[in-house]
């Protein structure tokens, strides 16, 4: 709209500079065409904008007010669930989306998803022989580090979009986040209470060559940790998990993999709703900014030794200020948990249009391996 104006400004101090009669008409005349000129251009009338916004292009048919529909070409874990009504907007008011898991849908789907874990263990193969229908989009999908995915060499120039929990996926389906709290919900009182261990653990896969096994050898020399897990002789049933973690004033939220924005429950769930500040161990320093709110975790690399973590630990249990002040964020921020695909899924719909246009991951492997967070 700046640019109308600046326009007709300029045109119109023409005139008034101009003392030729036949001059001033061709100055007016002209002032008209650039005026209705740069109107066209900035779209009037206004619903021309409008529709730019909706962006119907991509939408092979140009028809932007159908649904988005979302194939998804087999159920991960071979765990399905209903897709009974309209589940997207039924469950988590989502308009416009359509998610399917038969098969027949391929021929109308916007999206074809694939979860990774079965393709990687030959249970599941993609339709290779079938023709994709034009501006189809195939998804790759996957939760698991890329330590884990099995090689993906043969995927080059096959999927158009990846859907991961790493922030720079086409959709990001992280394992939790934080959320602003509604104004009812500031109510709500956040104080630890009744802690008694200080620091504890769960683990149920307990391989001593995992960088988390390292830093619990250490730290455990420095100040006691309490161990919980298959791992060792105290399992936990999930319903005792989160009130078991409660009583800990830190827990050791170290991820089995450490890669590139891989944060998972073991923060969101174990930690932040257990109520124990965590002592993360995974990605950067970074990675855990760009999610998680400030002052609500320890991160192992700001200390330049185990036996230092273990110190600040101490001191910080034995001051409850400072302690408390790890908890000044939940006055604001509540942690979402993301458990169900079908949430998953359903979110390819509020992302569809502003996916690029055209795009194919030409080397899904080396993509998937990058770990420069
Ligand atoms: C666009 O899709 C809607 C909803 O499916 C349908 O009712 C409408 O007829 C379609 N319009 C065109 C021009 O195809
Ligand atoms: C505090 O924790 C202990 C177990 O460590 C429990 O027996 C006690 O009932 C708890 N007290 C409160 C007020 O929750
Ligand atoms: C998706 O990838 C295929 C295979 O490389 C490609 O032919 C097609 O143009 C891509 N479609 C979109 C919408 O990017």
């Amino acid at each position: 709209m700046g640019s109308k104006w600046t326009c007709l400004m300029g045109c119109v101090r023409g005139v008034h500079e101009r003392t030729v009669l036949s001059s001033i008409k061709k100055r007016l005349l002209l002032a008209f065409l650039c005026v209705l000129t740069l109107c066209l251009f900035n779209g009037w009338p206004r619903g021309f904008q409008a529709l730019r916004a909706v962006n119907p292009t991509t939408f092979p048919d140009g028809n932007s007010s159908r649904k988005v529909t979302i194939l998804l070409w087999h159920w991960p874990f071979r765990t399905s669930y209903s897709l009974k009504g309209d589940v997207c907007w039924d469950l988590y008011r989502i308009p416009r989306c359509r998610l399917v898991d038969q098969r027949s849908w391929f021929p109308s789907a916007d999206v074809v998803v694939f979860h990774n874990v079965e393709l990687a263990q030959g249970q599941q193969k993609l339709p290779l022989d079938l023709t994709r229908p034009p501006g189809q989009r195939w998804a790759w999908m996957s939760l698991e580090a890329p330590v884990y995915k099995g090689s993906l060499l043969q995927y080059s120039n096959i999927f158009n979009m990846t859907i991961t929990y790493r922030r720079d996926a086409d959709i990001s389906i992280p394992y939790g986040e934080v959320l602003p709290k509604e104004a009812e919900e500031h109510l709500v009182k956040e104080v630890p209470l009744n802690k008694s261990l200080l620091v504890c653990w769960v683990v149920s896969n307990f391989r001593s060559h995992h960088r988390r096994s390292e830093l619990y050898k250490e730290l455990k020399a420095t100040v006691p940790v309490t161990v919980y897990g298959r791992w060792t002789e105290r399992p936990l049933a999930s319903n005792v998990l989160l009130p078991t973690i409660s009583r800990c004033y830190f827990y050791l939220a170290m991820e089995n993999s450490v890669t590139k924005d891989y944060i998972t429950e073991k923060l969101w769930r174990n930690a932040f709703q257990g109520g124990a500040v965590p002592v993360v161990l995974g990605p950067s320093l970074d990675d855990y900014k760009a999610v998680a709110p400030p002052n609500s975790f320890i991160h192992v690399d700001e200390f330049a030794s185990v036996k230092d973590l273990g110190k600040y630990l101490q001191e910080l249990a034995e001051d409850k200020k400072r302690y408390n002040e790890y908890f000044a964020w939940k006055h604001q921020w509540k942690v979402k948990l993301y458990t169900d695909w079908r949430e998953r899924l359903c979110k390819i719909c509020t992302q569809y249009n502003s996916l690029p246009q055209e795009k194919v991951y030409s080397n899904l492997e080396a993509w998937a391996n990058a770990n420069n967070s």
